[in-house]
């Protein structure tokens, strides 16, 4: 009898263990971004190929009038840079090859096929010299009204960070660089931080990743439990538990990829006794479960972005429910969207409590940075009956004075007038804004559609094309600074006046209708999103059987035979 029970008791484990399971392959999103491994897998098989120039202005099989109309405008565009930029083309030149991250960046602004191309035509530098206003300047005199938003520090204009540090500096000056001691004036930083984000205590690090990695470090230690939940497509800096796919060469093995806004994931955050604790990062709500559609991914029209911010509240409420019922701690990512949308941050904007919050970006005042604010239960680094179980955290470089003291004055502006002013009516600022540019490219039959969250804007193509990508040449041409993600975020800051606003909606409509004009956005009957994607598909296989059977194939890493003895 005994047996018996026992026998029925481990079925029932095993099967529940296999429901469990279950749940969280169900709760996985169905695209690549969902499943890790796969992704990584895949990722080391796409050979590279590229295309000459006949098939560079015809990927998508447009007849020869419209290729050739491309073909010309390709090369006006080409030398219309080459004639504005030969400063910065040249300097960029010099120092590309030792830099590799701008052999990255510029490595990966448009998709692979067309890169080298571009690359060799369509020449701007990365060198910019100075900024004022909502404006920055190269090194060849040329300004570009800025849209790339520092990769969203710019929240107040260039000018706002400029005083931020130098008043900074000078409340410091007399200690200078000094480590390890404080500042005084980080009393005050740390309490309007406490203030701005309902929560106990403050720890400082030198960047975002850091924060989300001492967040994350934290919830693990305080609940004794492995695994971290995200949500597909969602960024979190550059650390390897938050970034399980493509672009993290080892396996992320504490980490889950759950679907965002769908009932799956909060089955699994329910039933599963061994997740520490889910990061958000609102800036999904734009694109729930894919990444900020970068312009070297716009391969067809297929992405396309929206915002509701009634349901992706209505989401956040219900992940606070679910996480404190089982104990999981829900921390916000505002990284990127900290201050932006309010000055109580996303979880003020939707109304939704985290138990730890993370701030970097716009908060250094201008320096790099990286917060983490929390309940003080979850701050603790160690335990008072247990002197020897400690949560190391630390960095050199963590309160900075420097940074301290221009922290100090972006927090004390916080509080001024003018930029209170600006957090009035900013939602509506911004709606009216798009929705009118929204009215002009439609009245004029512009494949385009703006959707933003706020002052972060992003970019829908509606017509299905193999171009897209090139419209970030055309908006530059048009004296718009794009980050090397290019439309797929464009990042205002806060000072644009209307007149500015005014400019930049000329300037894209301008860029949009040369782009129609030159033939990029044709469309024959037969180009659809679904037939791209199946000459891709076409195209890689090609290139992969040539890669392979020419015997030339190995795996990418065991190309590498550079190690030094
Ligand atoms: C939401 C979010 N978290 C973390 C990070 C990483 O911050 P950092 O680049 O300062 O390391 C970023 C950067 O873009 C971010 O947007």
């Amino acid at each position: 009898m005994l047996y018996y029970l026992i026998a029925a008791l481990l079925v029932m484990l095993v099967l529940w263990q296999a429901y469990v399971r279950l749940a969280l392959s169900l709760a996985k999103h169905g695209s690549l971004s969902g499943h890790a491994r796969l992704a990584r897998f895949i990722a080391r098989l796409i050979p590279y190929y590229e295309y000459d120039e006949r098939r560079y202005f015809s990927a998508d099989d447009a007849p020869a009038e419209v290729a050739a109309r491309r073909q010309a405008a390709f090369m006006q565009l080409a030398a219309l840079y080459a004639q504005r930029y030969p400063k910065g083309a040249a300097a960029t030149r010099e120092v590309e090859d030792a830099l590799s991250d701008l052999q990255f960046t510029a490595r990966y602004r448009v998709p692979f096929q067309f890169g080298a191309q571009v690359r060799r035509h369509l020449r701007a530098g990365a060198f910019l010299v100075s900024s004022a206003g909502t404006t920055v300047t190269d090194l060849d005199g040329n300004s570009f009204y800025d849209l790339s938003g520092s990769y969203g520090v710019n929240l107040f204009g260039y000018d706002f960070y400029k005083e931020c540090i130098d008043e900074g500096s000078r409340l410091v000056q007399e200690l200078g660089p000094v480590l390890g001691a404080y500042h005084p004036v980080i009393a005050y930083n740390v309490r309007r931080l406490r203030e701005i984000s309902g929560l106990e205590e403050v720890s400082l690090h030198m960047s975002g990743t850091e924060a989300v990695m001492q967040a994350v470090r934290l919830a693990r230690y305080h609940t004794g439990r492995r695994y971290l939940v995200r949500f597909c497509g969602a960024y979190h800096g550059w650390w390897g538990d938050v970034q399980p796919g493509v672009g993290n060469p080892v396996s992320a093995e504490g980490t889950y990829t759950l679907k965002d806004m769908d009932a799956a994931a909060l089955r699994v955050l329910r039933m599963r006794r061994d997740i520490a604790c889910v990061l958000v990062n609102p800036v999904q709500a734009m694109h729930p479960n894919a990444s900020a559609p970068a312009d070297s991914g716009l391969l067809d029209s297929r992405h396309a972005a929206r915002f509701d911010r009634a349901a992706y509240a209505a989401w956040l409420a219900e992940l606070r429910r679910v996480c404190s019922a089982r104990n999981i701690v829900l921390i916000f990512d505002e990284v990127f969207v900290g201050f932006r949308l309010a000055p109580g941050g996303a979880q003020e904007y939707f109304g939704v409590r985290a138990d730890l919050v993370t701030y970097g970006k716009t908060l250094g005042g201008g320096l790099p940075i990286g917060v983490v604010c929390g309940r003080r239960e979850l701050m603790k680094r160690y335990r008072e009956r247990w002197p020897a179980d400690v949560c190391l955290a630390r960095g050199t470089f963590n309160s900075h004075p420097y940074v301290m003291g221009a922290m100090h004055a972006f927090l004390r502006r916080l509080e001024s007038e003018p930029v209170r002013a600006l957090y009035r009516d900013l939602d509506g600022l911004w709606e009216q804004r798009a929705r009118q540019l929204n009215e002009r490219l439609r009245s004029e039959q512009l494949p385009l559609e703006i959707v933003h969250l706020s002052s972060i804007w992003t970019v829908n193509y509606l017509q299905p094309s193999r171009y897209n990508w090139m419209f970030q040449y055309y908006l530059r041409a048009e004296g718009l600074a794009l980050s090397w993600v290019g439309t797929a975020r464009l990042i205002f800051s806060l000072n644009y006046s209307d007149a500015d606003f005014a400019a930049v909606a000329e300037r894209l409509l301008a860029a949009a209708r040369a782009m129609r004009r030159d033939g990029w956005w044709w469309g024959g009957a037969a180009l659809t999103d679904q037939a791209i994607r199946r000459r891709l598909l076409r195209e890689l296989l090609q290139a992969w059987w040539a890669t392979s059977s020419i015997g030339s194939r190995s795996s990418p890493r065991s190309r590498y035979s550079g190690a030094r003895q």
